[in-house]
């Protein structure tokens, strides 16, 4: 017998995402203070992070979150259906609930359990799943892994979506999409795709991890800022290590559909219950995230602000107004040379590469907070059109070395 060996097989994928500009690494912060990151022992202004509205130090977070950690443990403890459920799981549910605008809330380990639960514990074999083709990974694994049929329509098509539904009348359907997209930043358009559900009696899911605290009516998402409740979307999930700086997410919406999940959905049920502080710290955040609005208002400013001077340098853009700002570059190394140049400007922004994005789609992937100030964001626009002056000048340079042909 002569299987595969997995260490050439590993060893022939790691060079190949090296040949391709594709290899992924990791980078240890040492001190996070605010806006800024000590990296390498270096200060950086950090546009790549998911704090959009600054509360994951916020001294009333932090500090429900040590109080709660020295009576209660660092620890879960057990899963929720034992022993790990405590009261202050149980306020966070409500007080979700009540911010979002839905019956119940039920608390999970993470947005990507929460998308692998939901889905696991609605769909089957002969289901259907129609997602949009720009849909975070979760929900794409989330219907591979519950075994229905998945149909992918085209980013943002409603007509696309109904296209797919039409063409699978069979079994139960769910209509699943990002609220806020994660590497684009625009929003779904929910009143269309609600319509179309309804239409074809499809359960509607909208993901809005970072939808949550940043769009809509006090940061009540992307489904409130549609003006839908919960009878247009039974489900939503929200997730608490973005807008709200923790860690966990809650799947929100009908009552007998979050209490079906909390008793039948595997992801939930044989897992190790959010340890209390970090439900405590989570509770004095979404209190801050649903009365201080000047955090949005701010992160509103900061983007406009970023678009204007953005466009004016001639950085192409994507059409998004929340704190999700990409720039487009297109091509990986590209991508990955102005992060480089970025960074030694003192600038932490990512370069996304495929297959997080699509092929020829490699882009800087800035996030505002409302901890930036307009001057960082007017010296962030300045050192990207830096960065991409050089790598034109690295790129010309590198067609010029293979000129003459052989
Ligand atoms: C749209 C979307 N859904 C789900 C997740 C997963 O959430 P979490 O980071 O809590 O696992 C993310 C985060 O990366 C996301 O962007």
């Amino acid at each position: 017998m002569a299987r595969p060996s997995w260490r050439e097989r590993v060893d022939a994928a790691r060079d190949a995402r090296e040949a391709a500009s594709r290899r992924r690494v990791r980078r240890g912060i040492g001190h996070r203070d605010g806006a800024h990151v000590e990296l390498d022992g270096r200060r950086l202004l950090n546009f790549c992070g998911n704090d959009y509205l600054g509360l994951s130090q916020h001294y009333a977070v932090v500090g429900a979150l040590q109080d709660t950690a020295s009576r209660e443990g660092a620890g879960g403890v057990g899963s929720h259906l034992v022993c790990g459920h405590h009261q202050v799981h149980d306020a966070l549910e409500k007080e979700l609930a009540d911010w979002i605008g839905a019956p119940r809330a039920l608390l999970l380990g993470s947005g990507f359990l929460a998308n692998l639960a939901v889905m696991q514990a609605l769909l089957g074999d002969g289901d259907v799943c129609v997602q949009d083709r720009l849909n975070h990974a979760s929900l794409l694994d989330a219907a591979r892994l519950a075994g229905c049929r998945l149909r992918r329509y085209p980013h943002n098509d409603p007509e696309g979506a109904i296209r797919q539904l039409r063409g699978m009348p069979e079994g139960m359907a769910m209509l699943a999409t990002d609220g806020v997209f994660s590497m684009d930043g625009d929003l779904a358009p929910l009143r269309e795709l609600a319509i179309v559900a309804r239409a074809q009696q499809a359960l509607l899911y909208v993901d809005d991890a970072h939808g949550i605290g940043v769009v809509g009516p006090e940061g009540r998402g992307s489904v409130a800022a549609a003006r839908l409740g919960v009878a247009q979307v039974p489900l939503q999930l929200a997730t608490l290590g973005k807008a709200l700086g923790g860690y966990g997410a809650a799947v929100v919406g009908d009552a007998a559909l979050v209490e079906h999940l909390a008793e039948t959905a595997r992801p939930y049920i044989y897992t190790t219950a959010m340890p209390p502080a970090q439900a405590a710290a989570t509770l004095a955040a979404v209190r801050l995230a649903r009365t201080e609005h000047w955090r949005r208002e701010k992160l509103g400013e900061l983007a406009m602000r970023f678009r204007a001077k953005a466009k004016a340098a001639g950085l192409v853009l994507l059409p998004s107004d929340t704190p999700i700002q990409p720039v487009l570059v297109g091509d990986d190394a590209r991508a990955l040379s102005m992060s480089a140049t970025l960074e030694r400007a003192g600038h932490l922004v990512a370069a996304i590469r495929p297959p997080t994005v699509p092929e020829g789609r490699a882009r800087l992937r800035v996030t505002l907070s409302a901890l930036h100030t307009a001057a960082d964001v007017d010296a962030l626009v300045r050192a990207l059109t830096v960065a991409r002056d050089r790598a034109e000048a690295e790129a010309r340079v590198a067609t010029l070395k293979g000129w003459p042909p052989p």
